[in-house]
């Protein structure tokens, strides 16, 4: 065969489609239901909105391949888990200098102007090897929701790029920067994904997160989300991307009127 990893992958992907079938007593009608659900999800995707995505991850699949993937590469057991990505990443945000703020468009006439303030939070720590020597010069890119729950380019009162930012670890392997501590929040759930979450019973929420991306020379990049240990979903994720590894607790943060909160947390990044 021309395509080896095709060949292991479709017989076992027809077998367990064709158990599944039995297993059920699928109906024609149920499978056409499926096809238009399916068709229907694909109607509704654009490159602002993936909703075939957010189907797989309802379904825990990107959750799942992330695992298995990141378990394949791992090549220590110190380094900081991975978790997915998730449909809103943009691989275009601005640098920043470290310490500067992912908060833009903070003022008074923004219906979360009070909640910014109250959720502040100053961010740090260092980008490490897995033999604990500081990475220089690797990229933090981060990005999280505005207190709305809603992501830059899904809401049109936030100026682009809002709660966006890269920053470049100093000598000492060290990054900082202003944000905000994460809000809970549905995915989206007016669509075909939705539909079925309700017809599940299911509810929409993630727990609050920040995403990181953080990248490094000679390491393997890492796609990662740290959760916050006080959030009411973090045992109850819509999409079950929660690791333990990844929640963290914000402490209240002394003597600085930019944050009430603080967040240290190293990322540990595996060679490649
Ligand atoms: C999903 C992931 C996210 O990080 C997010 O903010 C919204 C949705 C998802 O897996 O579908
Ligand atoms: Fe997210």
């Amino acid at each position: 065969n021309a395509n080896p990893r095709l060949a292991q992958i479709f017989p076992s992907l027809v077998r367990h489609l064709h158990d599944f079938a039995r297993e059920v007593n699928l109906t024609v009608g149920e499978w056409s239901a499926a096809v238009d659900f399916l068709n229907d999800c694909g109607k509704m995707s654009s490159d602002r909105r993936n909703e075939t995505q957010l189907l797989c991850d309802i379904l825990g699949l990107e959750s799942l391949v992330d695992e298995i993937t990141s378990k394949q590469l791992a090549t220590s057991t110190t380094q900081t888990p991975s978790a997915i990505l998730g449909p809103f990443y943009r691989s275009d945000a601005p640098f920043l200098p470290n310490g500067t703020s992912i908060v833009q468009g903070l003022s008074p006439s923004v219906s979360w102007y009070e909640k910014a303030l109250e959720d502040s939070a100053f961010l740090s720590g260092k980008v490490l090897s897995t033999d604990g020597k500081p990475i220089e010069n690797a990229v933090v890119d981060v990005w999280h929701t505005a207190p709305n729950g809603l992501y830059e380019q899904q809401d049109s009162d936030q100026p682009e790029m809002n709660f966006r930012g890269r920053f470049r670890t100093d000598q000492q392997g060290r990054y900082a920067l202003y944000a905000l501590r994460p809000v809970p929040y549905p995915i989206p759930d007016d669509g075909p994904a939705g539909r079925l979450l309700g017809l599940l019973d299911r509810h929409p929420n993630r727990p609050g997160h920040i995403h990181f991306i953080v990248s490094a020379e000679g390491h393997r990049a890492l796609t990662t989300q740290l959760y916050d240990s006080r959030d009411r979903w973090v045992d109850d994720d819509a999409v079950f991307a929660v690791k333990d590894e990844l929640v963290v607790r914000f402490e209240p943060r002394e003597g600085d009127p930019g944050a009430r909160w603080e967040l240290g947390y190293d990322f540990i990044l595996g060679r490649c």
